[in-house]
């Protein structure tokens, strides 16, 4: 059975004090989870430390990072490399962002040896996809989407393919308060999941999380996630207030 995730990407928010009480806060209210359910928080690199202790001995709440280096290790100033995530306790990292690629100019090519380095390392791939404006309005971003996860994740074995979820954040839609319709987003989802069987088969495609990212928040998680394959939400506005995000873990909860 598939797991249903609800991640937090705090992006470029938030100083080592505000970190550890929203964690905390966070604790304070949230529901039991059971196995097939998951949380993950994903701070910038300076908190893993701090947060990776706040979450000692938690199960169902894992520590992810926003980004890994596509090269091993050696002479890249101010690098992280997914060998030091694991060493740093974290368990997911979130790779192709739209924002990593359109402010940083990460490509296909450089994407696909990040997913690399993270899959070696043993870490789990949270990888982001998704359209901008000019595509959903040319009504091409299947194709479009299509082209991110051919170029990001099919080298990989079906082995190697367990450890990816794939989130689906249409550009339009990333803080900027406009959602994506249910409708749009089980599309979306439905289409990436074919994708997925026809290269690697209905099985693999069916046990693949695939979470919707763009605006999310608890007015409407309920509704997304009720989608038959929308399996939760990598959150960034609503994951820096802890009522918010609980509001949206509890609705993953009751999906
Ligand atoms: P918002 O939830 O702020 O729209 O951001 C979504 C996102 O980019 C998560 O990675």
């Amino acid at each position: 059975m598939r797991k249903k995730i609800v991640a937090a990407n705090w992006k470029m928010n938030l100083n080592l004090t505000e970190g550890a009480e929203l964690v905390n806060e966070i604790f304070k209210g949230l529901p039991p989870l059971s196995e097939d359910r998951r949380v993950v928080i994903a701070p910038p690199y300076l908190h893993l430390t701090q947060t990776a202790a706040q979450l000692t001995g938690m199960i169902d709440v894992c520590l992810g990072a926003q980004n890994c280096y596509s090269e091993a290790s050696g002479a890249y100033t101010g690098e992280i490399s997914a060998a030091m995530l694991k060493s740093a306790e974290v368990d997911y990292v979130i790779i192709g962002h739209s924002e990593r690629r359109e402010y940083f100019k990460e490509d296909d090519a450089t994407l696909a040896k990040k997913v690399n380095q993270a899959l070696i390392n043993e870490l789990q791939v949270i990888f982001c996809c998704g359209e901008p404006l000019e595509i959903r309005d040319a009504n091409t971003q299947n194709a479009y989407v299509e082209a991110q996860i051919k170029a990001g994740i099919f080298h990989l074995s079906e082995l190697q393919l367990k450890n990816v979820v794939i989130a689906y954040e249409p550009i339009w839609a990333i803080g900027t308060g406009r959602t994506a319709t249910s409708e749009q987003a089980q599309d979306m989802h439905a289409h990436i999941r074919s994708v997925i069987a026809a290269q690697y088969g209905a099985a693999v495609a069916d046990d693949m999380p695939i979470l919707y990212g763009g605006s999310c928040k608890p007015s409407n998680a309920a509704e997304l996630f009720a989608c038959a394959d929308v399996d939760g939400g990598l959150i960034g506005g609503a994951s820096l207030k802890a009522a918010e995000f609980l509001g949206i873990i509890n609705a993953m909860v009751e999906a």
